[in-house]
């Protein structure tokens, strides 16, 4: 410690002039002359002035939040180029022109792209219909959003064969090709994003991947598709027949021309298909995982979801076959608990729920489509692309061993609409389909709930009933916890 100690000091030069407190006076010579203790007194001065100055700066830099410097800021910005300058494809471009730290929009893509020229992209980025264009050097990442499997497949195959990193929403062509764009990726030392293709908005891919990559997740559930639940949402909130409610979401624009595609499950198929393969570790072919439509549903099923507690909406579930490799997995509309996740969403949301054998489970909700929320999703993935974040991206799909075999759900309770009354259960109970308690019903019909057995048990009794127009199942829809 310091002595304070008036004599050891020179003459002028008061205590706290005196340098660090580790610079002990013992070490000083008391019959050193003043002109030297007083050079020393200045340097140690300079030192201290010089000390807070640094202080000062670096708690100002940390004040101000410019402490948070990303590698994207400390890189050339990534040039992109937009492929599809439709919904989603507006809305990234507004998103990258108000200004995103290391990404630069660079060129738009799009066929006749005369008629899509707007005024608020800025001039430096150029317009062209010329696909080649976006293969220029000019451009480090192509954003396909053109949708559909081509040419948008053939596109994202030719950016990553030269080495350009590919971000794409387009839940087709990474569920059936998938693997072939990972390959190609790593083989190119390029990327390959693709957050938005599942579940719009919803960080679902990347919340299981790195919040989720300590666990091992056995099951993924999830309400997939924002028109079907759109249309079942409304059908339960309202006395209206499925065709009213499909021909309003139409004009409203929540559900294309051709609706068959959401409703007869295939949109939803192609996510699942992506889920398992992030989620479980286990690719499937899509098409093999069986989808049900929501076309058939009337009134009368909505009142038995009622009576019994439930809601109707379209589920995609897959789970790990125990103890081997496969994965059940099926689409379709489903009776689940008021109470349960998969009910909470209303409209065009979307949920994705995980079990995972230490975490238990997890849900990601939000918005499931829409130019926006789709685009957050897109813009995430450059970001993650810019930051370096290789690892995430290019670990997302399992690209050794071979597709897993999908296999039906197992048995559960289903409820089930039939004509013919008693007839029909006499004859669904000869096919192993026992009813466990039957709901009021009108019109000869049969309402009631089965005991547990499997959706595949119900449709080859159905199959079997056909030809019997007074005797027939007109829906069975399994009850999910
Ligand atoms: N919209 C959503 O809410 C949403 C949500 C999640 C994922 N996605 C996915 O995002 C992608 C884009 O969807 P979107 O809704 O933006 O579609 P969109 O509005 O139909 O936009 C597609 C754009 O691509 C252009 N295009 C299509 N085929 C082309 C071709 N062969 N050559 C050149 N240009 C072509 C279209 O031009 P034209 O105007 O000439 O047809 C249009 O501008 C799809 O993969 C979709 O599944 C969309």
């Amino acid at each position: 410690m310091l002595r304070h100690d008036a004599g050891l000091y020179p003459p002028g030069v008061e205590p706290r002039d005196w340098g660090p407190d580790d610079v002990d006076e013992r070490h000083q010579d008391p019959h050193a002359s003043a002109d030297l203790q007083g050079d020393v007194a200045k340097i140690f001065r300079a030192i201290t002035k010089f000390e807070a100055i640094i202080r000062k700066r670096v708690v100002a830099f940390f004040l101000s939040g410019a402490g948070v410097i990303t590698n994207s800021e400390l890189m050339t910005p990534l040039r992109v180029a937009i492929v599809g300058f439709g919904t989603v494809g507006r809305s990234v471009a507004r998103i990258l022109i108000h200004g995103v730290s290391g990404l630069r929009l660079t060129r738009v893509f799009n066929r006749n792209v005369n008629r899509k020229r707007v005024d608020w992209v800025p001039a430096s980025v150029s317009w062209t219909e010329t696909i080649d264009d976006v293969f220029s050097p000019d451009v480090d990442v192509v954003v396909e959003l053109v949708g559909g499997t081509d040419p948008a497949f053939g596109w994202m195959r030719r950016a990553l064969s030269k080495g350009k990193s590919v971000v794409t929403a387009n839940k087709q062509v990474m569920a059936r090709h998938g693997l072939e764009l990972f390959e190609l990726a790593r083989a190119n030392g390029a990327q390959l994003g693709f957050e938005a293709s599942v579940a719009g908005g919803i960080p679902v891919i990347r919340g299981i991947q790195e919040g989720l990559g300590g666990d091992e997740l056995i099951r993924v559930q999830g309400v997939l598709n924002g028109t079907c639940n759109y249309i079942l949402s409304e059908m339960a909130s309202s006395v209206v027949s499925f065709e009213t409610v499909l021909a309003d979401a139409q004009a409203r624009g929540y559900a294309e021309a051709d609706p068959a595609v959401d409703l007869d499950g295939f949109d939803a198929q192609a996510k699942l298909a992506i889920l398992s393969a992030v989620g479980l570790r286990r690719r499937v072919e899509p098409t093999t995982i069986p989808c049900r439509s929501i076309r058939g549903l009337v009134t009368a099923d909505f009142d038995a979801a009622r009576e019994l507690g439930r809601a109707i909406r379209q589920v995609s579930v897959a789970e790990r076959v125990k103890n081997g490799s496969g994965v059940r997995a099926a689409v379709g509309p489903a009776m689940v608990r008021l109470d349960s996740r998969l009910a909470q969403v209303a409209g065009s949301e979307n949920v994705v729920v995980v079990d995972g054998v230490r975490g238990g489970q997890t849900a990601f909700v939000g918005q499931g489509a829409g130019g926006d929320p789709t685009a957050v999703a897109v813009v995430s993935d450059l970001l993650a692309i810019a930051s370096g974040n290789s690892r995430m991206i290019t670990h997302a799909f399992p690209v050794v061993g071979s597709d897993h075999r999908v296999v039906e759900m197992g048995a559960q309770p289903h409820y089930l609409r039939a004509a013919g009354g008693d007839e029909a259960e006499r004859r669904l109970t000869e096919f192993g389909v026992v009813g466990a308690q039957r709901l009021d019903a009108v019109d000869n019909e049969l309402l009631m709930v089965t005991d547990p057995c499997t959706t595949e048990a119900i449709e080859k009794s159905m199959n079997k009933l056909t030809n019997d127009e007074a005797v027939r199942v007109l829906a069975a829809l399994p009850l999910v916890d």
